[in-house]
């Protein structure tokens, strides 16, 4: 029996000299046992011919969307019934295509069509990998959901060295395996997740906050959705798009994020609580703008607001509940008091002073940290990695209950 026995996955190829090395995995995706079908864009049969893509698929390769069907059904509309799609080479080209919706060709209008899950393999120069451009459009690919590869480091077809290297086809058949395998595995159950921060008025216009983007709640909430999980969000202010499939509350607030956490908590199978809510308010905001002519220096008096995840922690019976830490310094012995002050169940330490992990960045580098004391060391990883792997634990101490 293979891995993948019984899936139909569809292998969109784009234009770029990595293009022969999705031949490798198309390779390993057939002797995993799937059913794999090839998109090809023009630019990409400049590479290599659709013939290999065809002899090593067993099946027509689609290339011009206005040829004959080989189906009853549109080409693309065929095609987009599958298990999986995996775009390997992703130029920046296709990547910002798919970021705005452009369907120009058969692997962008497949890719517009399904309901698959998507894996994309980015390949390209370091410099236009860098670009803000090409890194927004990644941003708002991996919002809605998509699962992205790599790219690697190292020598580049432009003889340079950098980021922009595609994942080996290994790295990309294990992802593909691992989307593949963990579908609908929390089909059935409910799930709440913080995310952001929480702004504390001082006056109408100005207020307390603090750097968190949101990022790394939304992911954990957009993968649970894509697992079949009955997810509520309740977000602080961000400036992404929600997932699809998930159910927004969106909060000012602590203490408008507490209202929400502790209505939806009594319901759900596990709480991860990824947002970062102020820990003071202002003691008395100001009904009126405050006019710095008026005075020559302005003093704020803080009080504490309440600790959500402490509540939660007394509320909670059947409930997971997951807490984060974001720490500057003694991590483990930081965290693990707070994991046993708001009696979590497992508990996600972010070392905050390590470059690529916690506040506003798409990676993070965590420790989790265990009741037993026992911690697991988890490199560093794209935030939406790191969702998937966070949801198999928590999925694990669900079904221990
Ligand atoms: O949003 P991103 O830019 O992606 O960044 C992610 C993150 C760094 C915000 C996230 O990974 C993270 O670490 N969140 C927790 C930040 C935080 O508030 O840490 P804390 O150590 O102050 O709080 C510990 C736990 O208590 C957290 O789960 C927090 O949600 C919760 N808490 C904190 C204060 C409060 N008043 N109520 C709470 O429930």
């Amino acid at each position: 029996m293979g891995q993948l026995d019984g899936k139909r996955v569809l292998l969109g190829v784009t234009g770029g000299i990595a293009v022969y090395k999705a031949v490798e995995l198309l390779r390993l995706l057939v002797k995993a046992g799937a059913d794999v079908h090839v998109a090809m864009t023009p630019a990409a049969t400049e590479f290599v011919q659709p013939l290999t893509f065809r002899e090593l698929s067993y099946h027509p390769v689609a290339v011009d969307v206005f040829e004959e069907p080989r189906e009853w059904k549109m080409q693309h509309i065929h095609l987009a019934e599958c298990d999986l799609v995996v775009i390997a080479p992703a130029t920046a080209n296709t990547l910002a295509k798919l970021a705005v919706g452009i369907a120009d060709n058969s692997v962008t209008t497949t890719v517009l069509a399904t309901q698959a899950p998507i894996v994309v393999a980015p390949a390209m120069n370091s410099g236009m990998w860098e670009n803000p451009i090409t890194q927004e459009n990644i941003a708002r690919l991996r919002q809605r959901g998509y699962h992205v590869v790599g790219p690697d480091s190292g020598f580049l077809a432009c003889r340079t060295s950098g980021a922009g290297r595609m994942s080996s086809p290994e790295d990309i058949f294990a992802a593909v395996v691992e989307v593949l395998t963990r579908q609908q595995d929390w089909q059935g159950l409910q799930l709440l997740v913080t995310a952001g921060p929480t702004r504390e008025h001082v006056d109408p216009v100005r207020y307390i906050g603090n750097r968190s983007s949101g990022k790394m709640g939304y992911a954990i909430a957009a993968a649970a959705a894509r697992r079949g999980a009955d997810v509520t969000l309740v977000s602080g202010p961000t400036a992404l798009t929600p997932p699809s499939g998930v159910r927004l509350v969106k909060v000012w607030t602590t203490q408008e994020m507490r209202d929400a956490c502790v209505k939806v908590f009594p319901k759900v199978d596990a709480c991860i609580k990824a947002a970062a809510p102020a820990d003071f308010r202002v003691a008395e905001p100001s009904d009126q703008k405050v006019k710095k002519e008026a005075q020559a220096e302005l003093v704020l008096r803080l009080v504490p607001n309440p600790d959500i995840l402490a509540e939660l922690g007394e509320m909670k019976q059947k409930q997971v509940l997951v807490g984060f830490a974001a720490e500057s310094q003694d991590l483990i012995k930081n965290a693990q008091e707070k994991m046993r002050r708001k009696r979590c169940d497992l508990l996600v330490a972010n070392d905050i002073t390590m470059p690529g992990a916690g506040f506003d960045v798409d990676t993070n580098k965590v420790k989790l940290l265990y009741p037993n004391n026992q911690v697991e060391d988890v490199e560093l990883m794209d935030k939406s990695r790191l969702a998937d792997l966070l949801l198999d634990r928590v999925l694990l101490l669900i079904k221990a209950r």
